[in-house]
């Protein structure tokens, strides 16, 4: 028994040795897990951060995408990350409630006026500062990309607040979304992404509010007949690692990837614009085809009694997320 056991410590001490001995010939590995299709500002994104990572740090990174949700959702990819089970990923700024109050600051309706106003904050001081705002629960936020403004939508026509009084709207995992929908007499429910689809076509819930990138890549058209183009407020996300993990790297490959990630970031802001009107287009020439669905446009004074209607959450959470942060995003619209 003891020749067994001394053979066995011999045996592991050795895969040890001589892994570290290989270390310096593995490629690292970097898998980068997210729950959008291929084709939406984030998918492209994680598609070229890949290529160029194969590209520039050939034989040193091997970068792995899995999107769809193929190995997470956007929780328990949190929980990958600090096991080491990915060491990407770009949840939206909406799901890190539980690692920072200062993020909910994007979940607050009608902050921003565009997406141009959501890049000068995210470019400011405030927005970078708020990369590392995690680094307590072991996360660090490396870049901002773009998605765009969310839409509303449901089973019956939304054009003023009190069409959505009393219906279940699916919100991402938000204590400020949950807030914006109560503020309606709404019920919210929080839902995974992957979850919306069967959600809405099954009437657990009757509404939703995304992007329209998320809209027509997941076709939440096919299940909803009315959509309000609202833009009351962003989904955007945070590319975000294991900062344990980011630290060990060797410099020049940490330098190199965050180089590269800075670059994929600007190909990714510039797209999500065109991408989105790409997407509404196809959801307006569905509804227009089929007549099973219908795209509004409110009008300024329709789209005003909703921001009156959901802006007190920003006085709710002001304290959580502090006035320094929501007084820097509003400076962003000028
Ligand atoms: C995403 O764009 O990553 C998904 C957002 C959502 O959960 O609605």
């Amino acid at each position: 028994m003891r020749i067994l056991m001394i053979s066995l410590t011999l045996l592991l001490l050795s895969a040890c040795l001589g892994e570290q001995t290989d270390h310096s010939a593995t490629p690292i590995k970097i898998k980068f897990a997210h729950v959008v299709a291929e084709s939406t500002p984030k998918g492209i994104g994680a598609k070229l951060f890949q290529q160029r990572v194969e590209k520039r740090l050939a034989g040193k990174v091997v970068v792995e995408v899995y999107p769809n949700s193929q190995l997470y959702d956007d929780n328990k990819v949190m929980e990958a990350l600090l096991l080491g089970d990915v060491q990407l990923a770009a949840p939206s700024l909406a799901k890190f409630g539980k690692y920072t109050k200062k993020l909910q600051v994007f979940d607050l309706p009608f902050l921003f006026d565009n997406l141009e106003a959501v890049n000068r904050f995210q470019t400011g001081p405030m927005g970078q500062k708020l990369l590392s705002s995690m680094t307590q629960s072991g996360y660090l936020g490396l870049a901002y990309w773009h998605n765009g403004m969310k839409q509303l939508s449901a089973n019956q026509p939304l054009r003023v607040p009190a069409n959505a009084k009393g219906l279940k709207f699916r919100i991402q995992q938000s204590h400020v979304l949950q807030a914006q929908f109560e503020m309606l007499g709404a019920s919210p429910q929080k839902l995974a992404f992957a979850e919306v689809y069967n959600a809405l076509q099954t009437g657990v819930v009757d509404g939703q509010e995304n992007t329209w990138s998320n809209i027509e890549s997941k076709k939440f058209y096919e299940v909803q007949a009315h959509f309000s183009q609202s833009n009351h407020g962003v989904l955007d996300y945070l590319v975000v690692t294991n900062a344990a993990f980011w630290k060990r790297l060797p410099d020049d490959i940490r330098t190199e990837l965050e180089q590269i990630l800075a670059e994929v970031g600007l190909e990714v802001n510039r797209l999500a614009q065109e991408l989105a009107m790409v997407s509404r287009q196809s959801v307006m020439d569905f509804a227009q085809e089929t007549g099973k669905t219908e795209v509004l446009t409110l009008s300024q004074a329709e789209l005003a009694q909703w921001r009156k209607a959901m802006q007190p959450v920003w006085k709710q959470f002001e304290s959580e997320i502090g006035q320094e942060v929501i007084e820097a995003a509003i400076a962003a619209n000028e």
